[in-house]
């Protein structure tokens, strides 16, 4: 504060309002691994007849993983954890449900685009490979109005910034609202990023109201 308001202020406060929580959780090197093993092992087969991916190629398998046994470990904490956000979001008692679950390789030099997942909750990814050069996504600011006037700024702090990188390792599970609009940029590593999706959906809404979409 600067000395000629520190003359006639008592007391002062920022207010925090409507925050966007975004859920950081790693998961320990033994469960880590154990999923691990049998996504790529199940990766693996459903990209038996899939070209290898070339430069700036990506790829997504079907949307229904989370039907599959081999995910169920993974599948179980992801909805644990959704338990525990609804818990504390106060919201409830309302079952919900995974509606998608899927993966995405991609190759040195990909991208993913600016995007959402619209007609969910909840939305989750699970990092399976990355490494140094793939091993961040970008959230960016949902809020409408403070697109409209962006002043230059001396430096980019959490309170002017429109975009936050959260970087990722092996075994993170990130879970955000659906409606944050989120990308990757394009790998700089030689290796595939891997990674699981899931979203999540209030089960009276899906089968009353719209499915959701991806
Ligand atoms: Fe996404």
């Amino acid at each position: 504060m600067s000395k000629e308001t520190d003359s006639w202020i008592q007391a002062t406060d920022v207010i925090p309002m409507f925050p966007t929580l975004v859920w950081k959780v790693s998961f320990k090197p033994e469960l880590r691994d154990a999923i691990d093993e049998k996504v790529m092992a199940t990766l693996q087969r459903l990209r038996r007849d899939v070209p290898i991916l070339e430069p700036g190629q990506g790829w997504q398998s079907e949307q229904t993983l989370h039907e599959r046994e081999e995910l169920q470990d993974l599948v179980s904490c992801v909805a644990n954890l959704a338990k525990s956000i609804l818990r504390f979001l106060r919201i409830g008692p309302e079952a919900f449900e995974i509606t998608g679950c899927w993966a995405t390789v991609l190759a040195k030099g990909a991208t993913h685009k600016v995007h959402s997942h619209p007609n969910n909750f909840l939305s989750g990814v699970y990092y399976v490979r990355t490494q140094p050069g793939s091993d961040t996504i970008n959230f960016h600011d949902p809020r409408s109005q403070p697109r409209v006037i962006r002043p230059p700024v001396v430096e980019l702090t959490a309170e002017n910034t429109d975009q936050v990188v959260v970087r990722v390792t092996n075994g993170t599970l990130l879970i955000f609202p659906s409606y944050l609009e989120h990308s990757v940029d394009t790998n700089m590593s030689a290796g595939e990023r891997v990674s699981i999706s899931f979203n999540i959906m209030f089960t009276s809404f899906t089968e009353q109201l719209s499915k959701p979409l991806w």
